[in-house]
């Protein structure tokens, strides 16, 4: 794809970044971000670096809200705008996270869709980020768009430790204590807030009247790449920690980071695309497996399980929640393998071959 204007919302982050090396040299990207950069050209990763030659990347400012005119005028008449703006899902599922991470998402996919509609010249393509996560937790099937399961939101379907039940019951007892058992925050705490997050995020995306804008939502899996979810990872392969977790059955959908860009450039070049795509490569494998795959590319001869409890207990050190580790994301793209899209990474092994090769080794070994 060549001379196009892409605009990228959050595209500070990991998987905006893959795009803007993805797109950046033979196109125009423009990022939205809250950090201070206004009009900054040809900056390129986490700490802003000058880009390499021949990259043409554009930063503006935004608050993730309002729409402003200095970037409008970029949105008006752009070939692709991408949102994945939000706050990253990787904290504490306490009040004040879940008011963020749902708002910021909110917000920002609201923002989009009026700078859209205030465009003289409407953009061709709006794409909004989404995730897998909004199926249920799959241990028997794999889940299509088609015939998927969206998850009924309720907390019991989900992985539990004895650890995660006491702190649920107390969490409980608090905020009936304090709000009253009638009230919004007590309910609240019956939904599996990582599916509400993804159910409420596509509904503002689709309660966005674009008529001019075609709609895609990307319900992407585990985005694998140099850096995201994969720093962790390494960092438990240091620590001795890199064996399965929780029992390891819990299936692992995952897309490699240029297969989801290839996925953007597919949508763009197939007019008849919209609508909801599981962006997640055809092989999905256990937790088990893939931890195996890891040691095997990485040089481990071996890594310690992390049993729920533990998981439970770590989770809490480092703010985060467990269920990402231990929900069963058992995803497959039905609608892209039926629209003929080639995924390049179709295994794990090649996947995190790749990225590991792209790694230097003291990321992922003590010595
Ligand atoms: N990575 C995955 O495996 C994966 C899988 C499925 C779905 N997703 C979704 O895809 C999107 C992009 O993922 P990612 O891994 O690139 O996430 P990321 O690294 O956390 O980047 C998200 C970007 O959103 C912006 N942001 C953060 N907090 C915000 C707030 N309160 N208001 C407005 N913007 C805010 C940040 O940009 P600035 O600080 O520059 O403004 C940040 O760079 C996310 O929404 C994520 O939920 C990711």
């Amino acid at each position: 794809m060549e001379n196009k204007r892409i605009v990228i919302a959050g595209g500070t982050g990991f998987i905006g970044q893959a795009m803007a090396r993805y797109f950046g040299k033979n196109n125009h990207v423009v990022i939205l971000t809250r950090k201070s950069v206004n009009g900054h050209n040809n900056r390129f990763g986490q700490g802003l670096l000058k880009a390499p030659d021949g990259y043409n990347i554009t930063y503006w400012r935004w608050d993730g809200k309002h729409v402003e005119k200095h970037w409008l005028d970029d949105v008006d008449g752009a070939d692709i705008v991408i949102n994945l703006a939000g706050r990253s899902v990787n904290c504490r599922y306490n009040e004040r996270n879940r008011k963020e991470v749902l708002d910021s998402r909110i917000d920002a996919t609201q923002a989009i869709g009026q700078a859209i509609r205030h465009s003289r010249k409407a953009p061709t393509l709006w794409i909004n980020a989404a995730s897998a996560t909004i199926y249920r937790h799959a241990m028997d099937k794999p889940q299509e768009e088609e015939h998927g399961e969206i998850s009924d939101l309720k907390k019991d379907n989900m992985p539990w430790s004895l650890l995660d039940r006491l702190r649920y019951g107390y969490t409980k007892a608090w905020a009936g204590y304090r709000y009253g058992k009638g009230s919004k925050q007590y309910k609240l705490l019956d939904k599996d807030f990582s599916v509400e997050i993804c159910r409420s995020w596509e509904q503002a995306f689709m309660d966005e009247h674009t008529p001019a804008t075609r709609k895609v939502a990307l319900r992407a899996a585990i985005t694998l790449g140099a850096g995201g979810v994969m720093v962790p990872y390494f960092n438990l392969l240091k620590a001795g920690l890199g064996g399965y977790q929780g029992n390891g059955r819990q299936m692992y959908s995952w897309i490699h980071e240029e297969d989801l860009c290839r996925i953007v450039e597919w949508c763009a070049e197939h007019p008849e695309a919209s609508g909801m795509y599981n962006c997640a490569a055809p092989n999905p494998v256990t937790n088990s497996a893939f931890m195996c795959t890891l040691r095997k590319a990485t040089g481990h001869r071996f890594g310690l399980p992390a049993f729920s409890w533990m998981l439970e207990l770590g989770a809490a050190l480092i703010g985060t929640e467990t269920e990402l580790i231990l929900k069963s994301r058992w995803v497959l793209p039905g609608r892209l393998l039926k629209a003929g899209f080639r995924f390049k990474y179709t295994h794990a092994e090649q996947a995190i071959r790749d990225i590991v090769t792209r790694t230097p080794r003291s990321r992922y070994h003590l010595f």
